[in-house]
This record gives C-alpha cells, sequence and structure tokens, in this order.
C-alpha cells in the first residue's frame, strides 16, 4: 500500500477554490504502474453487500484481512448511477454542496428510504483513482464511530465512482472557519473547543482503538465535517492506511496528504506513524485558534505558513494573544490560550494529542 504515485505525482491534483493547503504527493521516481482496479459491474437487483475486492490490491487485501479479524464488516449499500442522478436530481446545481481536489459534493434524498444524503461524484478523468476510492469504501465499512462520518453506500456503475455519505448538515470546518460568508456568524470558543475534542476523539479511535490501527493522513478543516450541534465527524479515507503492527514504529509510504498539514518528519523521510496525524490535528487546532489558513498564499511572505508564523510564539507565553482569531472578539481569555496551547504545542515533531482541551 502506499505507491498512490500516479494520482498525484503532478500538483494539479488540488483544490480549485483555495489558494492554500492542497492535496500532494511527491514526485514518483520511476514511470507509473498500470495498477488499475476493477471492480465488477453492479447487479440490477441490488442488495446490500460487503465493498468491493479487487485480486491486485495489496490495500485491499490488507484492509479486507483486518476486516474478517474484526467480524465488525458494516455492508455499504451499492446504488446504480441512475438512483443516484435522481437522489440528486440529476447533479442539478442547486444541490451542489461542495467541491474539493477529486469531485463534486451534492446534497441528495434516496428514492427508497427518504434519507438524505450527500453524493460524491468522482471526477472520471481525476487524480482520486479506484484504489482511493476502494481504500475509503472498505475503511469506512470498517470503521464505525460517533466521530467518523458513516458511508450509506457507493456505485460503481461502469466508470462512474460516487461515495454516498451521512448527510452533515452544517458542512465542513473550513465553510465555518476559513471561508466565512457575511451572514455567517464565526465560531465561538467553546463550539471550536468541542469541535476539536471530537477530531481528537476521531482519531483516537483510530489509532488506538481500530485494531491494527490506522492512519488518516487526511487531517485538515475542510474534512472534519458538522451536525447542528457542532459535533464533528472525519471524513474522506481514501488515503488512510494500515499503522505499524508488532515491533515496527512506522510504515513506509510515498508521501501523501495536504501541504501545511503533512507532518516534516514524515514529508522527509516517508516514514508514517500516527504521530503525522497528531501533528496535522495540531495545525487544525492552530487554525481554529486564530482563525488562520494552513497555507495562505494571500498573506505576507513570513504569514503564509501558519505553522512558522506562529512558531515564535509558542515560546513566549505574554505573546499568546497574538495568536487569537480577531473575530473572537474578546471571547478568549488568556487563561483559555495558554490551556489551549498544549493542544497546538503539538505541531512540534512527534507530539502526542494532549489531553487537556479547554472547554
Ligand atoms: N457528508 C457531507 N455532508 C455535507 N457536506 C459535505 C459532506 N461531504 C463533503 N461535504 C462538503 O463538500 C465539500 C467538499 O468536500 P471534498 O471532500 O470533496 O473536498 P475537500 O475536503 O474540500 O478537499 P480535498 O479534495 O482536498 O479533500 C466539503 O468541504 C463540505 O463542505
Ligand atoms: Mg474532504
Amino acid at each position: 500500500m502506499g505507491c498512490f504515485c500516479w494520482f498525484s505525482s503532478n500538483e494539479k491534483n488540488v483544490d480549485r477554490r483555495r489558494n492554500g493547503a492542497r492535496r500532494t504527493a511527491q514526485q514518483p521516481a520511476y514511470p507509473p504502474r498500470n495498477d488499475h482496479i476493477h471492480i465488477a459491474p453492479q447487479p440490477k437487483n441490488r442488495k446490500p453487500r460487503p465493498p468491493p475486492e479487487s485480486n491486485d490490491n495489496k490495500d485491499a487485501r490488507d484492509h479486507k484481512e483486518a476486516a474478517s479479524g474484526s467480524g465488525h464488516v458494516m455492508a455499504a449499500q451499492t446504488f446504480t448511477f441512475r438512483e443516484l442522478a435522481m437522489a440528486t436530481k440529476n447533479f442539478r446545481r442547486e444541490c451542489l454542496i461542495g467541491e474539493g481536489g477529486f469531485g463534486r459534493v451534492y446534497k441528495g434524498k434516496l428514492d427508497k428510504s427518504g434519507q438524505v444524503v450527500a453524493v460524491k461524484q468522482l471526477d472520471r478523468n481525476g487524480l482520486q483513482g479506484n484504489r482511493e476510492f476502494l481504500v475509503e469504501v472498505l475503511m469506512l465499512s470498517l470503521l464505525h464511530h460517533q466521530n467518523l462520518v458513516n458511508l450509506v453506500g457507493y456505485c460503481a456503475d461502469g466508470d462512474q465512482r460516487l461515495l454516498v455519505y451521512e448527510y452533515m448538515p452544517m458542512g465542513s470546518l473550513e465553510d465555518h472557519l476559513l471561508d466565512l460568508t457575511p451572514e455567517r456568524k464565526p465560531l465561538e470558543w467553546f463550539s471550536r473547543m468541542k469541535i476539536a475534542l471530537g477530531a481528537a476523539k476521531g482519531l483516537e479511535y483510530l489509532h488506538d482503538k481500530a485494531n491494527p490501527p490506522v492512519i488518516y493522513r487526511d487531517m485538515k478543516s475542510s474534512n472534519i465535517l458538522l451536525d447542528r450541534f457542532f459535533n464533528a465527524k472525519l471524513s474522506d479515507f481514501g488515503l488512510a492506511k494500515l499503522g505499524p503492527v508488532g515491533d515496527k514504529l512506522h510504515v513506509s509510504s510515498r508521501v501523501m496528504g495536504t501541504y501545511g498539514y503533512c507532518a516534516p518528519e514524515y514529508q522527509r523521510t516517508g516514514q508514517l506513524t500516527v504521530k503525522s496525524d497528531v501533528y496535522s490535528f495540531g495545525v487544525v487546532f492552530l487554525e481554529l485558534i486564530t482563525g488562520r489558513r494552513a497555507i495562505d498564499t494571500t498573506r505576507r511572505n513570513n504569514e503564509q505558513n501558519l505553522v512558522s508564523w506562529a512558531q515564535p510564539v509558542f515560546k513566549e507565553p505574554s505573546r499568546y494573544p497574538e495568536l487569537a482569531d480577531p473575530l473572537l472578539q474578546g471571547g478568549l481569555s488568556c487563561e483559555r490560550l495558554e490551556s489551549s496551547g498544549c493542544g497546538c504545542s503539538h505541531v512540534s515533531p512527534g507530539g502526542a494529542i494532549g489531553s487537556s482541551i479547554d472547554l
């Protein structure tokens, strides 16, 4: 697992809307292999069934073995393209709720159950390939927790690849923190810390409760989805990877993730541990405190990288107020910043999630 090189050796595989953080991978040192995974066409009489299999995909095999070991496979439903077209009024513009580097997300209503869902249609010519699609379906079929988004099902009709998730009515943390529209109220301190706590619990489940542990590799504000009460759920598991087991301290992998969130030691060495996720969590935590993006190319040079900008301030508690998001408008005391400083100090390499998130 881990050689997803051809999906993202090119920096164009990125977010079209934002100026900042973007998904990437190291340039491959060798030409891409033709590793396409075949997903069998779906039968007409659709029944819930386990996620798709692949004979030549080690990632999928590893995840499946983990699944049979755990006995917690929950069948994802399969959908035809027609069903999802109906659910989203033929992918009408008014149903569009978001767009990432790999495709568009629509709000829809399933005809049979009446369930409201989010349907992600992967770009057919895009860089998210079958392998990431498979990993996402398998991971979310195996992993179930209140702080992970629920996968309702998927569609692999012909060359169409769609993922159907529970609908999260408040969208992503990014929408509320970094892409704030004038009619949206800025997030209060309490909500920010509640979101951080939910995301941390999602990670804790992946790292400490899932067996074998799962490294998420895509912790960022656009992947933290919110319900009406600001309960947070992690989404997008296409980059997730099984963590080290036994005596091993890390797994080696081609560097994947998003600029600005990726742990420097992983970026340097390709050695992946659960701590790489903890680093990314620290970056999200810093975004919550400052209201600034991990990478923001619209700012002055020395402020474009959030971690580099904030790091000198960590060493001087008296300067903590400089970090506070101006939109908190005094709703953030020095004591709160000092205690939350534990959270973002983990943006130093090799941290662990702190236990003290101050509500
Ligand atoms: N289950 C969902 N419920 C509600 N909105 C969603 C759901 N999934 C995604 N969205 C919305 O769609 C947007 C795009 O999500 P998507 O995962 O495609 O891209 P991204 O995370 O922004 O970027 P990237 O492609 O780099 O991961 C999200 O930011 C969110 O606003
Ligand atoms: Mg996402």
